[in-house]
């Protein structure tokens, strides 16, 4: 039975997955590096300077430390001005209601997102009141797919790992989550997210009871 649901914040509850994805190809842009969303994919969930580096990697180029601290913060500057014009047209469709309901079904709910700008994402959205707790990029030493950010969700809202039911669209993610021993529903599509159990792309479609009784999203 789920008594709580952890959500990742970015391409989960929000699109500022395109964001983070505007900021790294603007950098990589200037510097002639490849990227594209393919790559983009394995910087899901990965805390910056570690996003920084798939890119690095991919590209071939090796960097000094500070340059890519440097480097890091120049994305971060992007992604901070791109998320001046955020709006209500950036939160996922359905997620709403979706929160709602469960909010009615007494079920608790956090967000165990690895990004340092989280907070100021859901206080510029209002989505914050949703959430008992909050447990972002600044809480954590281990990043996804470590369940660390999980199990302090968990502990954050007072809930056996077992009852916690976990959203995820990122690979590091799904696998922080079976880390943490928790159940996991992808957001995307299933070939992208290949160790999820059952995957959604529209909140809407879920069945609360069914997924409450079962942690499924879909009845086989
Ligand atoms: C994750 C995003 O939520 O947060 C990643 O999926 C991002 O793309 C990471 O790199 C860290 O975010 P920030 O805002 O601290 O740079
Ligand atoms: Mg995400």
């Amino acid at each position: 039975q789920i008594r709580a649901v952890l959500f990742d914040l970015d391409g989960v509850v929000v699109f500022t997955d395109k964001y983070h994805y505007l900021g790294w190809k603007k950098l990589a842009d200037e510097k002639g590096w490849a990227f594209d969303e393919e790559v983009n994919h394995g910087c899901r969930g990965v805390p910056r300077l570690a996003s920084l580096q798939v890119i690095l990697d991919h590209n071939k180029v090796d960097l000094p430390q500070d340059e890519k601290e440097r480097l890091a913060d120049i994305k971060n500057e992007y992604y901070k001005e791109l998320l001046k014009q955020i709006n209500e047209d950036d939160i996922y469709p359905g997620v709403v209601p979706f929160l709602e309901k469960l909010k009615e079904e007494g079920v608790r709910m956090a967000i165990c997102s690895s990004s340092k700008n989280a907070m100021p994402v859901l206080d510029a959205l209002g989505l914050a009141k949703y959430f008992d707790a909050v447990i972002t990029g600044n809480d954590i030493e281990n990043p996804k797919p470590d369940p660390e950010i999980f199990l302090k969700g968990a502990a954050a809202v007072n809930m056996h790992p077992f009852h916690c039911l976990v959203f995820e669209d990122a690979e590091s993610g799904v696998d922080a989550a079976h880390a943490a021993h928790m159940k996991c529903i992808g957001v995307g599509e299933p070939q992208r997210l290949p160790n999820a159990h059952e995957c959604v792309t529209d909140y809407a479609q879920i069945d609360i009871q069914a997924l409450l009784d079962a942690g499924r999203v879909k009845t086989i």
